[in-house]
């Protein structure tokens, strides 16, 4: 990221009338610069600003994303509005379900006849669904009123590609396979002022079998660690107090680095940021966390007390056909050392149920691993067959109504595995960092413990972005009623 003072200082030394650097990021500072005068040019014809509207689809990594996208658009002088009436709306896709693509669908019909009354409107895709080439052809032949379409691996172009979208009444298409390069000091909007998304890393290299991820993001690659902690300390000394770090796989952080370096030690060095008081990770992947990850969580004054450890199946014969490396035994026995290390952590998974050749027995297995690990909340979802991955070749002869039946009965004991295990802290006083205030009762005000779990008290918003002391007098299955002490 760069602050808006540097940027404007480089600005001022740019000349138009010259030829776009090459060097990145100078490249996209030249397009801002250019991008401005054609914002601000279209709104001069109108009389008034820009607007425009982000529709963010999937995981962390595409808030993430977007928040970039939303920092280019704010620089170059659009105003940002909650709906899609706006002059220009980008959808942020993602692919990872089937439903996932169709709500994308659905959304096209819709401002396909808002465009209809206003010629001027420009619409954008981007993010994962963009990556696959049958989706592509799908909108250049139903849906041609698309202005700007790329991909996953050129979000840093955005300046460029919103002046050739303007220069042309053709749709603009640049999507990449894959790239090496990360692009730093570009300006980024930040949706809350106190905590924020860091990558630290892109892509994934894992392909497990029933995943479209490492296709749509391409090759893992680690952003240089002096990169991330020169970011955190700039939003550190901005406001920000928790940050949470960000990859498909930190476990495997700097494998790819010029000079190796671990994810447990890359925390460490994070953990020394004067100001930032808390930290999370997403996602880590059960093959790779290591011991040495666990013993600095454990000695940590600022990792929360939450892991998300993805599960998948408990089935030892599913895991092996998803790819994932590691058996129903090593997963239970990894679970068993993190709780024995870090008694007070919490555990959270994602599963799938119904994925090629799963049967009930199958399914009892997993169940049989949620009993045991007591997970304090899991993300359970229907497996959906993505094209290209190895499990869209596979067999099924496990028909709908098994799977749905599997799956409401695995979703029972999540349920209520959960319910139990949120309610152990009661009455008990934890620090809790302020979010928002409450949606359905502005009395009240809504804070996250260290373990992930929501709180919500009495207090007023003068109280956002404060870490302050709850007592939880009420346990409501997945959240708390507290008090301030
Ligand atoms: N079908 C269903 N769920 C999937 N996930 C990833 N791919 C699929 C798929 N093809 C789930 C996994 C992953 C989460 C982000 O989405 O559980 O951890
Ligand atoms: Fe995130 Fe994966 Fe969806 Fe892309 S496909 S938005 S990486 S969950």
């Amino acid at each position: 990221m760069i602050r808006n003072e540097e940027l404007e200082q480089i600005l001022e030394t740019i000349d138009l009338q010259n030829d776009a650097p090459a060097q990145e990021p100078m490249r996209q500072y030249y397009f801002i610069k250019k991008a401005r005068e054609i914002v601000a040019e279209e709104s001069s014809k109108r009389g008034r600003p820009l607007t425009a509207n982000e529709q963010t689809f999937g995981c962390q990594m595409n808030a993430k994303d977007s928040e970039k996208l939303i920092g280019i658009l704010e620089n170059i002088g659009f105003e940002m509005i909650d709906d899609e009436s706006a002059d220009l709306v980008f959808y942020n896709t993602c692919t990872v379900r089937d439903n996932a693509n169709q709500r994308v669908y659905g959304r096209l019909g819709l401002v396909h006849s808002m465009k209809k009354k206003n010629p001027h409107k420009k619409i954008a895709l981007c993010g994962c669904m963009m990556q696959e080439p049958t989706v592509i052809e799908k909108i250049q032949k139903s849906y041609s009123f698309v202005d700007l379409i790329f991909g996953t691996h050129n979000i840093y172009k955005f300046a460029e590609l919103i002046v050739a979208m303007y220069s042309s009444d053709r749709m603009i298409i640049d999507i990449w396979k894959d790239t090496d390069k990360i692009v730093e000091d570009l300006p980024t909007e930040r949706k809350f002022p106190f905590k924020s998304g860091v990558n630290i890393m892109y892509g994934c290299n894992n392909f497990c079998s029933y995943c479209i991820v490492p296709y749509v993001r391409g090759r893992e690659r680690s952003r240089n660690p002096k990169d991330i902690i020169r970011e955190i300390e700039k939003i550190v000394a901005d406001g920000v107090v928790e940050v949470m770090l960000l990859g498909q796989n930190v476990n495997s952080y700097g494998k790819t680095l010029d000079e190796p370096m671990s994810f447990a030690q890359l925390l460490q060095e994070v953990e020394k940021i004067d100001g930032l008081e808390r930290i999370r990770f997403m996602t880590s992947h059960p093959k790779d966390l290591s011991d040495e990850l666990i013993q600095v969580m454990k000695h940590s004054k600022k990792i929360c007390r939450h892991l998300h450890l993805p599960l998948q199946a408990g089935s030892t014969k599913i895991l092996t056909a998803m790819n994932r490396r590691y058996t129903k035994e090593q997963y239970l026995e990894l679970a068993h050392k993190i709780r024995r290390e870090i008694p007070d952590i919490s555990i959270t998974t994602d599963i799938i149920v119904g994925f090629p050749g799963e049967t009930a027995e199958d399914v009892n297995e997993t169940i049989e691993v949620v009993k045991e690990v007591q997970y304090d909340n899991a993300f359970t979802f229907i497996y959906s067959k993505r094209t290209g991955t190895p499990a869209a070749a596979m067999p099924n002869p496990t028909t709908d109504e098994e799977i749905k039946e599997n799956f409401d009965r695995l979703l029972k004991v999540v349920q209520e595995t959960a319910r139990n295990r949120v309610g152990r802290l009661m009455g008990e006083v934890h620090s809790a960092l302020v979010e928002e205030q409450n949606e359905h009762d502005p009395t009240l005000v809504s804070g996250r413990l260290s373990n992930n779990t929501i709180v919500h008290f009495p207090g007023n918003t003068s109280l956002i972005g404060k870490i302050v002391d709850v007592r939880l007098v009420e346990a409501h299955g997945f959240y708390y009623i507290g008090e301030m002490t």
